[in-house]
């Protein structure tokens, strides 16, 4: 490194330095950084919902980005559910500073490769590539837990070894808890199954849910473990580590498709007539659902102040939360027209009846953080973005 480099280096480390569990980090304005290094994210699954969100927040807050992405999503899920144009088109609008790699994330000297190239200079890591279907999980475990536990693995010891001092942010899941808030005393309303007000859970649950003693399908099971594995290197390694752990992650780019994508895929059979099946609970589970934009916003926020092995649940909380029924009368409302569905008695293995996540722990550590998007908000941006692909598509 040019002593030059290795100057600007030092100033936008020592001005980025974080303190791990109560200060913030300043993270000067884009134009300031053009002035000094760029720093450097590391974006897996860049090309996939929560990913292609990523890539565009931290491009345009002055990042360098490197996207690991390998469109592994249209292997699970077939071409419909390819990720191949948004990363095409992420890089047309931001060649400049995205470059998307198609490394494989099990592919572990792939990933060392990127990590010692990139160096000291990668600050950020977002972790988000995943195979994300309990179903699909079950159909060949190797690759789930390939994909989901010793992926993450690879870019853990990676970035430990390679960027001690970035901050590790991973996407897990409420799959985590299995099928234990199956187990609470749900009323069934005409639309929903809802809580008692008075639950302890009411205003959503927390990470006092226990882990064990429950089904997880396998597709949790890997996650867990991942999960497990980005505390432990917060808390053995001292490294600045969260795990996320989401409700339904949504918007408009979600490549949605039958196992996986819940908003998306309802709001784009409802507009091209393709039938759309409900598995169990006679339509009233309830979910939560984040915005993608909403959930990268958090992102930011935590890697302001970031700390060590946090774990927030997240999703859309009280603020933005439906049962499949309340959804289906949304998406045609919104449409317009009348979605073809059909209800089927067997629910999903490890899927959960009534979920939503209590947003309070992380508000209360990052107070300036809030939902912006509620169900409603969340439909009409996906109607609005995807009509005429969708229904040229169709
Ligand atoms: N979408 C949800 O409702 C939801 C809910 C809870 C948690 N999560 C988690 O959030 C994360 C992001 O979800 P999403 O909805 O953006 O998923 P997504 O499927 O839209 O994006 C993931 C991307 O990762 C890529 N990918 C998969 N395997 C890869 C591999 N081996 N190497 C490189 N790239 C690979 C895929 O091609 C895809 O583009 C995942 O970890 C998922 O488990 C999602």
């Amino acid at each position: 490194m040019s002593m030059l480099a290795a100057a600007c280096k030092s100033t936008l480390i020592s001005s980025l330095e974080p303190s791990r569990s109560t200060g913030s980090r300043s993270l000067p304005p884009a134009a300031i950084y053009n002035l000094r290094a760029m720093p450097t994210a590391i974006i897996t699954g860049s090309g996939g919902l929560i990913g292609s969100e990523s890539v565009q927040h931290f491009v345009q807050a002055g990042y360098d980005v490197i996207g690991l992405e390998n469109n592994m999503r249209a292997r699970f899920f077939g071409p419909g559910a390819s990720t191949a144009h948004t990363t095409e088109r992420l890089l047309s609008r931001y060649g400049d500073s995205f470059r998307s790699l198609e490394i494989d994330i099990r592919d572990r000297d792939g990933v060392e490769r990127v990590f010692q190239d990139a160096g000291a200079g990668v600050e950020l890591v977002i972790h988000t590539a995943a195979q994300p279907s309990h179903d699909w999980a079950a159909s060949d475990p190797q690759t789930d837990f390939g994909v989901n536990a010793n992926g993450t693995l690879n870019l853990l010891d990676a970035t430990r070894r390679h960027a001690p001092d970035a901050t590790f942010i991973f996407c897990s899941t409420n799959k985590v808890y299995g099928d234990l808030p199956n187990y609470l005393p749900l009323v069934e309303l005409d639309e929903r199954l809802e809580l008692p007000s008075d639950h302890r859970y009411y205003g959503g649950i927390d990470t006092t849910m226990s882990i064990d003693a429950s089904t997880h399908s396998l597709f949790g099971v890997s996650k867990a473990a991942a999960d497990l594995l980005v505390q432990e290197y917060g808390r053995y390694f001292g490294m600045a580590t969260v795990c996320f752990r989401g409700g339904c992650l949504t918007g408009p780019n979600h490549a949605g498709t039958m196992l996986h994508g819940f908003l998306s895929y309802l709001m784009r059979c409802t507009m091209t007539g393709e039938r759309y099946t409900v598995f169990g609970y006679g339509g009233k589970q309830v979910r939560d659902n984040i915005h993608s934009a909403d959930l990268v916003a958090a992102f930011e926020a935590f890697h302001r102040a970031p700390r060590s092995a946090a774990i927030y649940n997240i999703g859309g909380g009280r603020a933005s939360n439906c049962s499949m029924l309340e959804a289906i009368t949304a998406c045609e409302r919104i449409a317009g027209r009348e979605l073809d569905w059909t209800l089927v008695d067997d629910n999903r293995i490890g899927d959960h009846r009534w979920w939503i996540s209590d947003l309070e722990p992380f508000r209360r550590d990052y107070p300036d953080w809030n939902i912006t998007y509620d169900v409603e908000a969340v439909l009409r941006e996906i109607y609005e973005h995807n009509a005429e692909l969708w229904l040229a598509a169709h």
